[in-house]
């Protein structure tokens, strides 16, 4: 940083006199944008123009720049500000809020507190944003530099880069399966975002979705978090020093969310896209799905064969198969017939069992399909540049895509699910192929002139039967407003290798409603059928909460959909590993419920694979087990005997947890903090958690270190400082007290370590094969003491409070005691929570001081207490007031 800024921080501060101040640093002499009318209103806002006539850029091949542009800088909260460039002579695209339940766009800011300082040089622009009361020797948190063209803008293209110093740790953007890792590489790498339905194993490149967000931990543990609410095709560049953003339309408009923990980002981040809904409780237990079962006798035998062999099903799944000629809202009347997949609706629910179909946008163009029709009839679907409705082919053959941004389109969407629930009773939906995924590439397809639409249907269905035009020759036949969305200036790194973006997806030039382009809305098509599938779901059954499995999202899909699937990934050992930094990554974009296909979706799964995938997968938030109709060796869980045990034994303690679990979502769609959680989420001042990614915290305090490679017996595992009992045996326990460690566990095949972290009261109740059983039955309480008394300051209590944070006046409460223990309740009293609302009331009450251990909960482990710990949870007498529980235990 020159020496200018530094000079000026100390002027901006002194000119402002507020503690989070802004100010004008000294102009520099070069090339750029030059500020102009700047006002500051008295909330700190600022407002103000640039003009760029002094501006050369060397990249005038992608056009021509914006003459002047705008500045917003918007103290939204005085924890989140917003820096938003836009074009001062024109409105450009924005994304629409209403994608964004959370939205604070109108909130105010005290002017006493804010977190951050705004810093700019008014010539050549750029700014800074730090954070209030850091040293002045700390690195800004953003940072465009000192230098002219760091900012270019353009109709097509706009490029902002910020420094980033070297101890800076970035996680997020995506979505993408990652060779990398959870931490975001800094080596030139380039993240694409432009969602594109490509199988997941496909890694390094743009898949399902768009995430402009990250979250960046310094060394000293502080975290922030940027987003970039763009919707427009970008590359991200990484770099050893920094990170350069290259959009091609839209505005420039940062959130910086100022933690300065990773728990206040993604509380404030959710605050703003949304909070992660929260999932019904029967959608915690077990899923099992398949692309290929062929009828309903099959699907009525996988749900007999698991119930057989003991392993607890809540859901099963059933993809495209249902339908008739691969139509959505349709049964086909000769495998799955409408007159009798009612009734097995019915035995189903009767059995306290779930379904799920999968629901698909493409609507197909056969003459005589209602929602076709009902659809056209309320002109709800997009249109190609001709004006015609835009023709694409997935899996029923062609089909037209509705406009989900169309405010009648929910309307349509809501009778469509609505009338497919009467004949079927499925209890929650499974969106898929909303990239939108198309068969075909082109801005204008046509069937073809020898062909019906029937040919198309289910025939190889990967292979487009469409003439499709544009192709590049056919370019210069089309007007140059309709040209530049087909071949943008600077063509983003699509696929890995700059694919058009019309590869495979509805054509750039499509329009919505409004004009509105897929080029600008593309990366929202997901989270607007997500918006409109909740909308339905709610209409339908106000009471019940939806539960919405969806594949393509953006920031704020979690809010409208709970979970997110990783999508098709391979039945491979790598991918295993993979799934875990993706999850891990659909949590910190503001989903509750990542998850992804147990056992692997493409490929030929092994016995041994599969084993060590359900013991790791029992403990993703969705655990569902799902395979491909190309894959030849079935994975049903009971398909091998090892498998089978490995199933019951992980499932059983996921089942005793899942009040834990269901409270984890409880503060997750309360607080943003994900249920599937890094390790230095938690522990963000201990820096070797950084790189964890082999493993996860499910929660505030279980911390789950599965086996992922072939062949494998022990897993060498971190342990940040603090007691950990092993879940599945309470007499066995790590103490890293005086600092994490990495230790070595047994594990042979079917076992999975899964630990519980000092400082931790978990209820724990009955595994059943139901979770509306395991609901009822009775409550103990694990209590995991967080210090041990042998230890120096072990005992009163005194020495707890740096390890155990979140229950500190149960630890006093405890504090004679030594070890792990565990009590039971009252009784299935303590078991409410409803449905439908009353977040967190599974974890209730009935815990109060029985004397017995509960016959669920770790039976003789040396390390319990002599007689299990007074639950009254008060403090004795004359103890001071507790501290306030943390937020997501952090
Ligand atoms: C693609 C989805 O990702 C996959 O899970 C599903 O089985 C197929 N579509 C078929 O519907």
């Amino acid at each position: 940083m020159g020496q200018g800024w530094a000079f000026c921080l100390v002027l901006v501060l002194a000119a402002a006199g507020l503690p989070g101040g802004y100010g004008a640093i000294t102009d520099k002499p070069g090339f750029g944008y030059r500020l102009a009318d700047l006002s500051t209103a008295s909330n700190g806002a600022i407002t103000s123009t640039m003009s760029n006539n002094e501006l050369v850029t060397n990249i005038q091949e992608l056009g021509p720049d914006l003459s002047s542009l705008s500045l917003t800088v918007q103290p939204v909260t005085s924890q989140i500000l917003r820096i938003k460039i836009g074009d001062a002579q024109a409105p450009r695209w924005e994304v629409p809020r209403w994608l964004l339940e959370g939205s604070l766009a109108n909130g105010t800011a005290p002017q006493n507190n804010q977190a951050y300082i705004f810093n700019y040089t008014g010539f050549p622009f750029n700014f800074q944003v730090l954070r209030n009361g850091a040293s002045n020797t700390t690195a800004p948190l953003f940072d465009t530099g000192s230098e002219p063209d760091t900012l270019v803008f353009k109709d097509q293209y706009l490029s902002i880069s910020t420094v980033l110093p070297e101890n800076a740790t970035l996680y997020g953007l995506g979505e993408q399966t990652r060779t990398t890792g959870l931490r975001l590489p800094r080596g030139g790498d380039t993240i694409t975002l432009w969602d594109r339905d490509i199988n997941a194993g496909t890694t390094n490149t743009n898949l399902y979705g768009s995430q402009p967000f990250y979250i960046d931990v310094r060394a000293d543990g502080t975290a922030h978090g940027v987003l970039l609410l763009n919707s427009n095709a970008m590359d991200i560049v990484l770099t050893a020093t920094g990170l350069t953003y290259k959009v091609i339309g839209g505005v420039l408009d940062f959130y910086f969310f100022m933690g300065p923990t990773p728990a206040a980002v993604m509380d404030q981040y959710t605050s703003f896209i949304g909070r992660p809904a929260m999932p019904p409780y029967w959608s915690l237990g077990f899923h099992q799905s398949k692309y290929g079962y062929k009828n309903l006798a099959e699907v009525e035998a996988v749900v007999a064969n698991y119930s057989a062999a003991n392993i607890p099903l809540q859901t099963i799944w059933i993809d495209i198969e249902h339908m008739d000629k691969w139509k959505a809202f349709t049964l086909d009347p000769v495998n799955y017939p409408p007159a009798q997949f009612k009734a097995w609706v019915d035995r189903l629910h009767a059995n306290g069992q779930k379904w799920v179909p999968i629901l698909d946008p493409g609507m197909s163009v056969e003459p005589g399909y209602v929602p076709t029709e009902e659809g056209i009839a309320d002109d709800i679907f997009l249109r190609d540049l001709t004006g015609g409705l835009y023709l694409g082919q997935v899996w029923p053959g062609a089909v037209h895509f509705p406009d989900f941004m169309n405010p009648k389109t929910s309307d349509w969407w809501a009778r469509q699910i609505s009338r497919f629930h009467n004949v079927s009773g499925f209890d929650g939906l499974w969106i898929d192929m909303n990239e939108a995924s198309n068969f075909c590439s082109g801005e204008v397809c046509r069937l073809p002139a020898s062909g019906n639409w029937t040919q198309y249907a289910g025939v190889e269905p990967w292979r487009c039967f469409l003439d499709c035009q544009l192709d590049q020759a056919l370019a210069p036949q089309v007007n140059a407003s309709v040209a530049k969305l087909l071949f943008p200036p600077y063509p983003v790194n699509n696929g890995a290798t700059g694919q058009p973006l019309f590869t495979k997806s509805a054509g750039a030039s499509s329009t919505h409603y409004d004009g509105t382009t897929e080029y600008d809305a593309h990366n929202l098509y997901g989270i607007a059928m997500a918006h409109a599938t909740r909308s339905a779901l709610m209409q339908l059954q106000p009471s019940a909460r939806p539960f919405i499995l969806t594949r393509s999202t953006f920031p704020g899909s979690g809010h409208w959909a709970a979970s997110h699937w990783s999508g098709d990934n391979l039945a491979t050992w790598d991918n295993l590993r993979y799934s875990i930094v993706s999850n891990i990554n659909t949590g910190l974009f503001g989903f509750s419920m990542p998850g992804a296909d147990i056992c692997g979706f493409i490929g030929n799964t092994t016995e041994q694979l599969c084993n060590r995938w359900i013991s790791a997968g029992a403990f993703y938030p969705l655990s569902r087990d799902h395979s491909d109709i190309h894959a030849t060796v079935d994975q049903e869980l009971y398909r091998w005997e090892s498998v089978a045990e490995a199933g019951r034994s992980a499932l059983a303690l996921r089942y005793r947890m899942l009040s834990y679990i269901y409270t984890a979502h409880a503060d997750s769609s309360a607080f943003g903090c994900p249920v599937m959680r890094p390790l230095f989420f938690s522990f963000p001042s201990d820096n070797n958690t950084y790189a964890v990614e082999e493993q996860w915290l499910l929660g505030d305090g279980v911390l789950v270190s599965p086996v992922l490679y072939e062949n494998a017996t022990n897993v060498t595992a971190y342990f940040p400082q603090g007691v950990w009992y092993d879940l599945f045996n309470t007499s066995s326990r790590i103490d890293a007290t005086s600092g994490g460690m990495n230790v070595t566990l047994d594990a042979p095949l079917g076992q999975v370590p899964v630990h519980v972290m000092g400082g931790t009261i978990m209820p724990l109740q009955e595994a059943a094969m139901l979770t509306e059983d395991t609901r009822k039955s009775n409550i103990s309480l694990l209590v995991a003491l967080p210090y041990l008394s042998t230890q120096p300051g072990g005992s009163g209590g005194g020495g707890a409070s740096s390890i155990g944070k979140r229950h500190r006046l149960l630890l006093q409460a405890t504090s004679t005691t030594t070890g792990s223990t565990a009590a039971t309740s009252g009784g299935a009293s303590g078991t409410t929570g409803s449905e439908a609302g009353g977040v967190g009331g599974a974890t209730g009450s009935g815990a109060a001081g029985a004397a017995a251990v509960s016959p669920s909960a770790q039976p003789g482990a040396s390390a319990m207490a002599p007689s299990p710990a007074s639950a009254s949870a008060t403090a004795p007498a004359g103890t001071a007031a507790p501290p306030s529980l943390q937020r997501c235990g952090a």
